[in-house]
């Protein structure tokens, strides 16, 4: 469904903390649906420093 790799180094937004965060939280317009109402502040921390980690 066109969903990135997210352990490469190709961003389609942007490869910072702040950027991945904001793809969690608010999704993206091309299909990536919201996060934000199903995780609590905590957990889209240490999901959003995981996702980065992956490829940092
Ligand atoms: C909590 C779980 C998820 C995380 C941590 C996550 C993370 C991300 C991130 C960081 C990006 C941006 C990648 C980039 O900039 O190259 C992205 C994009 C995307 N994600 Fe997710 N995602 C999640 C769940 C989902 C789900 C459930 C779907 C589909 C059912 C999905 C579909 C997509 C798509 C299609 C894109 C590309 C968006 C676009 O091109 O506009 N993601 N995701």
């Amino acid at each position: 469904m066109g969903a990135p790799n997210l352990t490469d180094n190709v961003w389609l937004y942007g490869s910072t903390y702040k950027w991945i965060k904001e793809t969690v939280v608010n999704g993206r317009q091309n299909e990536m649906p919201a996060q934000g109402g199903r995780l609590s502040e905590d957990q889209i921390q240490i999901l959003a420093a995981y996702v980065y980690s992956l490829s940092n």
